[in-house]
């Protein structure tokens, strides 16, 4: 069915009679039209019967909470809008929804009419011209779905220590690869998926082989050849993984048919298989292992062009190749440093946190005030405000950032209170997550991580 025909409905949700009420005649207009219910089941009902651009719900309802409505409407009809209306006390399940990505906006009750209004006028825009481009946007790129991959990845470096950062430098070879070739979005989010977790197998592998240290024995090379298999198991049973399961299964096939698991050949590997394979061995050779040294980069391409058309893709390797030597050739990751700006974080916190960011990529640089903050905002790549300074409002610092500077991603600092600066934040500063004093330093990385991550994703797929 084609929505975009249609004139957009929106259906709106409590179990206050009056308050729907209220809502209907706030958002009566002739350019959408409106739904009731007054439970999340009855709004489920509606939604089977009849596709709704947006939803506007309230999150405290008998049965159902708004949140655990809008997820369910996230996993069965994604390309719906999400919005909620809260009362305050329910800070910490606000919190979560927006870092999870399942409402887009909220609104404290009693709301602002004007606001309201102009944010749905506005989102419906915003999915109308994103339907236009894409037949639905979270079908190309979740960021909860690329959360849980990055997770899993990390949970096999942790088990493999000899694979630290080996599946993000595998990611980037493959994906530069696969842009080069012009291939799809689809694609190129597949091939994301299943870069990052080729040796997810590993965690069904004993920890004592992964670590030998030397040459394995035959007994510990054959259950280290099981990976492919173990990773296809795990991932061929997730939906959105499934088509990264297949290139996961291929990535130690080769070209001349000697690989494992199938033995397969030449074309019999799919394009992501072999592209992940040249990146893979590439990586590999490249980094430190306890029994032999890094190879350098131009013995590893000499090594790579010397296994062209055995054990790789001939002409995947000559692309490879001309990627690293072409000026816009293919950046290393260890060259790309990233600049934090923290401002009105105290002493003690960032020398904490100092100590948990690798130095080789981040760079931190701090601020007091927002003055200070704003002349420091050159070059910034992510922005950690807190939410009062001694000169001002870190709310409209934020949203200052956002207009001369959007690329920066921007995390908001904030009591647990502070329901009014979520409010407010979310919906003008277009914030990326909230962190919630206290700030413990693993969580903080992760979260670092997740949003260069998602940002480097989201762009690669021209999405935002
Ligand atoms: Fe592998």
């Amino acid at each position: 069915m084609d929505i975009d025909k249609q004139r957009p409905t929106i259906l709106l949700v409590d179990d206050e009679e009056m308050v729907l009420n209220a809502l209907h005649r706030v958002l009566a207009s002739s350019e959408w039209g409106l739904m009731t219910a007054l439970s999340g089941a009855k709004a489920l009902e509606v939604m089977a019967r009849q596709p709704i651009a947006l939803i506007v719900t309230d999150q405290r309802m008998p049965e159902m909470s708004g949140l655990e409505l809008l997820s369910e409407v996230k996993r069965l009809y994604p390309e719906t809008v999400r919005i909620v209306l809260t009362g305050y006390a329910e800070m910490d399940v606000v919190v979560k929804a927006i870092n999870q990505g399942e409402v887009y906006r909220f609104f404290t009750k009693p709301w602002n009419n004007a606001e309201l209004i102009e944010t749905v006028s506005e989102v419906l825009e915003r999915r109308r011209e994103s339907l236009n481009q894409v037949s639905s946007f979270t079908d190309q790129l979740s960021r909860a779905n690329l959360e849980t991959v990055m997770a899993l990845a990390e949970a096999i470096e942790l088990k493999d220590h000899y694979t630290k950062g080996h599946c993000s430098r595998v990611r980037d070879y493959s994906l530069q690869m696969a842009q080069a070739l012009n291939l799809s979005k689809t694609f190129c989010r597949d091939l994301v998926y299943a870069s990052l977790l080729h040796d997810c197998g590993k965690i069904g592998v004993s920890e004592v082989t992964l670590n030998v240290d030397g040459p394995l024995n035959d007994d510990q090379y054959r259950e280290v050849q099981r990976h492919p298999v173990l990773g296809f198991e795990m991932t061929s049973k997730i939906d959105y993984l499934r088509p990264a399961s297949i290139i996961i299964r291929q990535h130690h096939e080769r070209w001349d048919g000697t690989g494992y698991p199938d033995r397969i050949k030449a074309q019999e590997i799919s394009l992501g298989g072999r592209i992940v394979a040249v990146a893979d061995s590439f990586d590999a050779m490249t980094s430190s292992r306890p029994y032999r040294r890094a190879l350098d980069f131009k013995t590893a391409v000499q090594e790579l062009l010397d296994n062209r058309g055995t054990q790789f893709d001939g002409e995947i390797v000559d692309l490879f190749v001309s990627l690293l030597e072409g000026d816009t050739g293919i950046a290393v990751r260890a060259d790309i440093r990233r600049r934090l700006l923290m401002v009105g974080v105290d002493h003690e916190k960032i020398s904490k946190l100092k100590n948990s960011l690798p130095a080789a990529r981040y760079e931190l640089i701090t601020a007091e005030s927002l003055d200070e903050a704003r002349a420091r905002l050159d070059g910034v790549d992510m922005v950690i405000c807190a939410r009062q300074l001694s000169d001002g409002d870190g709310v409209g610092f934020l949203i200052d950032c956002r207009r001369l500077s959007p690329q920066i991603i921007r995390i908001m600092l904030i009591e647990r209170q502070d329901l009014d600066a979520l409010a407010e934040t979310v919906n003008q500063a277009g914030l990326y997550a909230f962190m919630i004093r206290p700030l413990r330093p693993a969580e903080v990385m992760a979260m670092i991580e997740n949003a260069f991550e998602w940002r480097r994703m989201a762009r690669t797929l021209n999405f935002d």
